[in-house]
């Protein structure tokens, strides 16, 4: 009777821990695997509020703004970012940042201070329907590296995988994850350098990520998502 109730009470003991051990590994695939399914949403995450004026956006787009990020949002200078069909409300969180000084950037900040809050969503939403140009990967030698961390991060380092954020094809999550797919290396290398040094401070998980990336890494996860589409 004895050795019956201490069996039982081990039994319901280990219950709970196997099942616990059994699961531990779902949340990590969960990330890329409802990444898919999140997708189709992204036309419903479009204007709540306020319909944003696109004829307003695009004027002051092409006066201001397409010099350096080129007249459909596809910019030629590597240094600056495309900015077509990333989320508009990314964008709209990095103008307010650049113009706050959040996000440290001597260049936009002047840009960003001229604008108001409803310029920002003109912009935004009109340039978030302009098509991202494709972009390619460059470095056959480190691709496959950039691809290993993209997809599947470095477990033993505890690199979360970028693909569990910003999707596997690279087209982010709209409202929490920006588009990476197709944007030009240099960017995304100086990027996530700054994160990494903590000149741009903007989001702890971006840092935490950044952290522990060397450069040889940020090289090769920055050209594999040149050529992401
Ligand atoms: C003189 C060139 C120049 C002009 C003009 C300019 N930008 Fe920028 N923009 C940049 C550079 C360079 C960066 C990258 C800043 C950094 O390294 O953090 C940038 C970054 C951005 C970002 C962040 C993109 C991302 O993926 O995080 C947004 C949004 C942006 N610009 C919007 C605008 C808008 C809107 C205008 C017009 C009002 C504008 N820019 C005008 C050069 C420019
Ligand atoms: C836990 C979720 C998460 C993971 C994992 C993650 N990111 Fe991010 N990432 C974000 C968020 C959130 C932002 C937006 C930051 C902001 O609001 O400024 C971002 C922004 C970025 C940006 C800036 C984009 C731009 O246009 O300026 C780059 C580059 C980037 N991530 C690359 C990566 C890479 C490479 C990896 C994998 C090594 C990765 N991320 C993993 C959440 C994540």
């Amino acid at each position: 009777m004895k050795l019956l109730a201490s069996l039982l009470t081990a039994a319901v003991l280990v219950a709970p821990a196997y099942s616990a051990f059994a699961q531990a590994p779902a949340p990590a695939a969960a990330p890329a695997a409802a990444a898919p399914a999140a997708a189709p949403a992204a036309p419903a995450a479009a204007p709540k509020v306020a319909k944003p004026d696109l004829v307003q956006g695009e004027a002051k787009y092409t006066a201001v703004c397409a010099a350096c990020h080129g007249a459909d949002g596809n910019s030629g200078a590597p240094a600056n970012p495309k900015l077509a069909q990333q989320h508009p409300e990314y964008l709209v969180k990095q103008l307010q940042e650049f113009k706050s000084g959040k996000r440290a950037n001597a260049v936009m900040q002047g840009f960003a201070a001229t604008l108001s809050d409803a310029d920002m969503k003109n912009i935004a939403y009109w340039v978030t329907a302009k098509k991202a140009k494709p972009g390619f990967a460059k470095d056959k030698e480190l691709v496959a590296l950039g691809e290993r961390i993209y997809r599947g991060g470095i477990a033993d380092r505890q690199i979360a995988a970028c693909a569990g954020c910003h999707s596997p094809n690279g087209a982010g999550i709209p409202a929490q994850y920006p588009r990476l797919g197709g944007q030009h290396a240099e960017y995304t290398d100086a990027q996530l350098k700054a994160f990494r040094d903590g000149s741009r401070k903007n989001s702890v998980q971006m840092t935490q990520v950044a952290a522990k990336l060397n450069d040889r890494e940020i090289k090769a996860v920055s050209d594999y998502i040149a050529g992401l589409r």
